[in-house]
């Protein structure tokens, strides 16, 4: 039996499909926004979404994804299910594969993504765990590459905690070959395993103890938010507070510097509002581009045949 085509990481898809699922994200918003013929290829089938933590873009970005691709989605909150009585990763994998198409699942743990992808004979996608959230950095490069053209050889510089979106995007430095500035607070900088990872792969991640020279001429500013679903109450989050993206930040950006998130977001923590809803941001096309991300994760695990 062939293995089931999983979307788990950036670090385990090469660097040529990571390509061709941004380019089909931009066709797939085209095709939509310019009206036509709705295709559906995947009529009948239907995918599973497990959550162990909230979400709000990420559930309707998949439920709608699916609709308009034809087919079927429905949602598994843990703790209204027996996942949250210890029923094991694997025994859902193996029953949910008897029921669906494929599997979504926002995980507390990564462990838990990868013990279902071992165990499913549907496709596993990985809707953010405690270490990356790959369907995000594909919305991400999409909004990045409409703005302001191919994201190879450019300049992004990510500012403020080093956590699974940070990670994310360490990988995505590496997938789509552009230079990444990290500024973060060396107590809250990421995790070795994943500067490593970088290291290996002969990515261009530069570690920045300062705001001010991550930011310097970037054509892209990233952050997140300083409290991830799972994160201890005792974070030292006042370390962070010089890692604020605000309006003096950007100004040393690039002039048509561009402002990510991937939300929700904190104003007044780790950005001002004067930036967030500000001209440099395109947070409001970076959650919209998340449904068209989507289907073109989708297809590639469901159709691939369909991918424009
Ligand atoms: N960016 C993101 O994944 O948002 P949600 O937590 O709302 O899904
Ligand atoms: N870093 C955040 C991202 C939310 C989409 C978290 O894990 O909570």
């Amino acid at each position: 039996m062939t293995p089931p085509r999983h979307f788990l990481g950036l670090d385990t898809i090469e660097p040529a499909l990571l390509r061709r699922l941004v380019d089909a994200g931009l066709a797939l918003k085209r095709a939509r926004l310019q009206g036509g013929a709705e295709r559906h290829p995947l009529g009948g089938k239907s995918l599973a979404l497990i959550f162990e933590k909230q979400s709000t873009r990420t559930r309707v970005s998949f439920e709608i994804a699916m609709r308009q691709l034809g087919g079927d989605a429905l949602v598994l909150n843990s703790n209204e299910s027996q996942i949250s009585r210890g029923e094991t990763p694997a025994d859902t994998a193996r029953v949910l594969s008897r029921y669906v198409d494929a599997i979504m699942i926002r995980a507390l743990r990564h462990e838990t993504l990868s013990e279902l992808a071992a165990y499913a004979s549907v496709p596993v996608i990985n809707g953010l765990t405690d270490r990356s959230h790959p369907c995000q950095l594909i919305a991400d490069v999409m909004t990045f590459e409409e703005h302001r053209g191919a994201i190879k050889g450019r300049v992004i510089a990510w500012l403020g905690d080093g956590n699974n979106v940070a990670a994310t995007w360490v990988q995505a430095a590496a997938r789509f070959d552009f230079t990444l500035r990290l500024g973060c607070p060396a107590p809250l900088r990421l995790r070795a395993d994943v500067l490593a990872w970088a290291k290996a792969e002969g990515a261009r991640v530069e570690l920045c103890p300062r705001a001010e020279d991550a930011v310097e001429g970037a054509d892209c500013v990233v952050t997140d938010t300083w409290v991830s679903m799972g994160d201890a109450p005792d974070k030292p989050i006042d370390l962070l507070r010089a890692f604020q993206v605000n309006e003096a930040i950007m100004a040393r950006a690039a002039p048509r510097a561009i402002f990510l998130h991937c939300l929700p977001a904190t104003r007044g923590q780790e950005v001002s509002a004067g930036v967030i809803d500000g001209p440099a941001s395109v947070v409001w096309d970076e959650a919209e581009n998340r449904v068209h991300a989507q289907k073109a994760i989708l297809l590639y695990c469901l159709a691939p045949e369909a991918l424009p």
